[in-house]
């Protein structure tokens, strides 16, 4: 698993790949690991570590792991790259499509690509699809979409997600890094 070789050292790694082995090696989801995320980070690279991370978080607090672990993976599902990369060229130019297009801000990534992951995580698994994974990841932007997770595995995903994104952008040049180390601490 190349760059995820790490997460490995997590204990409940082996009984996590169990539950989402099979969307792990999905061609479309494999095609992830072209889409850059943040800085240097892929799409493939953040979701899995945002699923290890909530599956175990789940079990600590008696919540529904396996939700945990497939929702965390999907969470970022969306259907176009939003960051240009070089590996982007060895897919379909319809992954790309979006991303020189000027668009409104309530148009803009942050704000759509929850709702997107969502419908994308249907129409491509719709066998997983679930009441509480579809809320876990059409509400894992709250605040920035205002209306807040249902259930406690959507908290799960969006406190999850928030500390990994973080911990993400700190390597990229012209953060405030100090802004960064402070959020980072809230999770401590
Ligand atoms: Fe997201
Ligand atoms: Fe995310």
């Amino acid at each position: 698993m190349d760059r995820l070789k790490f997460l490995k050292k997590f204990k409940t790694f082996d009984e996590w790949y169990e539950i989402v082995k099979d969307i792990l090696n999905d061609e479309e989801f494999l095609k992830r690991k072209k889409f850059k995320h943040h800085g240097e980070v892929s799409v493939y690279e953040h979701c899995c570590l945002v699923s290890l991370k909530s599956y175990a978080l789940a079990k600590k607090l008696h919540a529904d792991s396996r939700t945990a672990a497939i929702a965390g993976l999907l969470h970022d599902f969306y259907p176009k790259a939003w960051v240009d990369s070089e590996e982007l060229k060895e897919l379909d130019p319809e992954y790309s499509s979006q991303l020189n297009k000027k668009l409104p801000l309530w148009k803009m990534h942050g704000f759509v690509h929850a709702k997107e992951a969502c419908l994308n995580y249907q129409k491509f698994y719709p066998h997983l699809v679930d009441k509480k994974v579809t809320n876990a990841i059409k509400r894992h932007m709250f605040p920035l979409n205002i209306v807040p997770p249902r259930y406690i595995e959507s908290w799960i995903i969006t406190i999850v997600d928030k500390e990994c994104s973080t911990k993400d952008v700190i390597h990229i040049k012209g953060m405030p890094k100090k802004l960064v180390i402070w959020f980072i601490k809230l999770f401590k």
